[in-house]
């Protein structure tokens, strides 16, 4: 089983920041799974929601904020204050020497709510700029969206998201172009044979920051068994 930090290590620190992604990066995990939204002057930034509300103390959507005015917001934090919603090239500045010796990096596109028109050339652009398409891997809800990055970027590993595997089974045959299946890991609901020969990495709802860990820890060789190949996590650093 390969163990993905999902948000970063966003169990114990504040999930898509510099800090969750650098606790993630020295850890000897597969990979560090991320979301990007766009800024109102087309920055691309690190940050889960289309809004701002639930992780900083400001109000509205990140499309209404330019990336200046986005910088002065505070991520909630107790014990680790000081945190800014971080730029994707701000995350890929820190992570580039951890890519270089194997790290890979899992960029959601969070534009199924909306479509932010260009979010796919300017990541794969800006992915171009580092030399790092061999350690990335695209995801999206939005197959249309995934079609389009297939369109400007032939190579680069795509996953498609869904919540239930069938869904994402769907979608890949439709053509969105994706060689990985991204489900989330109690809606496997096609057999293990069925699945076999594809990469399914499943996505774990688990507590984040600040909430207290549940204690609760995945048994892996069963979500093995169900043709699950990789898992994101919100604290990874337990499983090592
Ligand atoms: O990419 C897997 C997973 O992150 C999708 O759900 O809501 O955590 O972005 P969400
Ligand atoms: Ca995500």
């Amino acid at each position: 089983m390969k163990i993905w930090a999902h948000r970063g290590c966003s169990q114990m620190y504040p999930e898509n920041t510099l800090l969750a992604f650098e606790k993630a990066a020295i850890g000897g995990l597969e990979g560090i799974e991320l979301d990007i939204q766009m800024t109102k002057d087309g920055e691309l930034v690190v940050i889960h929601d289309e809004r701002v509300d639930r992780t900083t103390e400001g109000s509205g959507f990140v499309r209404d904020f330019t990336l200046a005015q986005l910088k002065r917001l505070h991520i909630y934090a107790d014990v680790h204050p000081g945190q800014e919603i971080p730029t994707m090239k701000e995350a890929l500045e820190l992570l580039t020497p951890f890519m270089r010796k194997g790290l890979r990096l899992n960029i959601e596109l969070k534009n199924s709510v909306y479509p932010y028109e260009g979010m796919e050339e300017k990541i794969v652009d800006l992915v171009g700029m580092y030399g790092l398409e061999k350690n990335v891997v695209y995801s999206s809800f939005s197959a249309l969206s995934l079609e389009r990055l297939r369109g400007i970027d032939s190579q680069t590993e795509i996953g498609i998201l869904d919540t239930r595997v069938s869904d994402c089974f769907y979608k890949l045959k439709g053509g969105c172009g994706a060689q990985a299946l991204h489900p989330y890991w109690q809606a496997i609901d096609l057999s293990a044979e069925r699945l076999q020969g594809y990469t399914v990495r499943a996505y774990f709802g688990g507590h984040l920051y600040p909430e207290k860990p549940t204690g609760t820890k995945l048994d892996l060789a069963a979500l093995e068994k169900k043709g699950i190949t990789d898992v994101f996590l919100n604290e990874p650093e337990r499983y090592l």
